[in-house]
């Protein structure tokens, strides 16, 4: 996929987000090497922020859709990036939006049936707080996302951490996770995550079977 590193890198600069550049190359780069993104593709990004709708403005065949909870990040970016599709849930989340109106166990992504053929959840899955808002997601997940497409997602795994439903980290069991993802989603990469540091994640990338 054609984006211009250099490029990407000032913008990462004018943003103000160039902490996040090497972590958004690698996943760039691991998405190449396992097709999991190719030009004219749709990607849903879960709890978007705006460093991925920012690199894929440097790639105009992609439909990019980035859905968040944080009303303020979604109207700034909407207005940012308009050739982009944004959605604000107003989903709650304790840290992220504590008034939140829509309860994250029961809520439906207002997303049509298999349309993303890559979906992001980069921090996302370390604050949904329960196992339920966990499940919640991963099946409506499994409704938007085309047969073949890629789930790119992050977790905090026990062990080694603590198991924990607080939203500032949010840590499930080993086998829960496997549990929730085994018979749909077949892993072609996993890293990371073995020790407590406070952001060592296990990030996976998979194909939908
Ligand atoms: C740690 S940030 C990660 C942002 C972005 N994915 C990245 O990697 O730079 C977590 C994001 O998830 C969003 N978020 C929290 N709870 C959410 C939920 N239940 N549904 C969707 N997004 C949520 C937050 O508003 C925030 O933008």
């Amino acid at each position: 996929m054609p984006i211009d590193r250099d490029q990407l890198k000032l913008l990462y600069e004018e943003r103000n987000i160039s902490q996040k550049l090497w972590t958004t190359e690698w996943a760039l780069d691991l998405w190449n090497k396992y097709d999991a993104l190719k030009s004219g593709d749709t990607i849903v990004d879960l709890g978007c922020g705006e460093r991925f709708a920012l690199a894929m403005s440097l790639e105009p065949t992609i439909n990019y859709i980035g859905l968040d909870v944080n009303s303020d990040s979604v109207e700034e970016s909407s207005k940012r990036y308009p050739q982009h599709r944004w959605i604000h849930a107003d989903v709650r989340n304790e840290m992220y939006n504590p008034t939140g109106l829509l309860d994250p166990e029961t809520f439906n992504f207002p997303i049509e049936d298999k349309v993303a053929d890559l979906v992001i959840c980069a921090s996302l899955f370390t604050h949904l707080e329960t196992l339920e808002v966990a499940k919640n997601y991963l099946q409506e997940i499994q409704r938007i996302i085309k047969p073949g497409g890629h789930l790119w997602i992050s977790w905090f795994r026990s062990p080694p951490n603590e198991v924990c439903s607080d939203a500032k980290r949010t840590v499930y069991t080993e086998a829960e996770i496997i549990n929730m993802i085994s018979g749909w989603l077949n892993l072609k990469f996993t890293t990371a995550g073995m020790n407590e540091n406070y952001h060592n994640q296990w990030v996976m990338l998979g194909q939908v079977q």
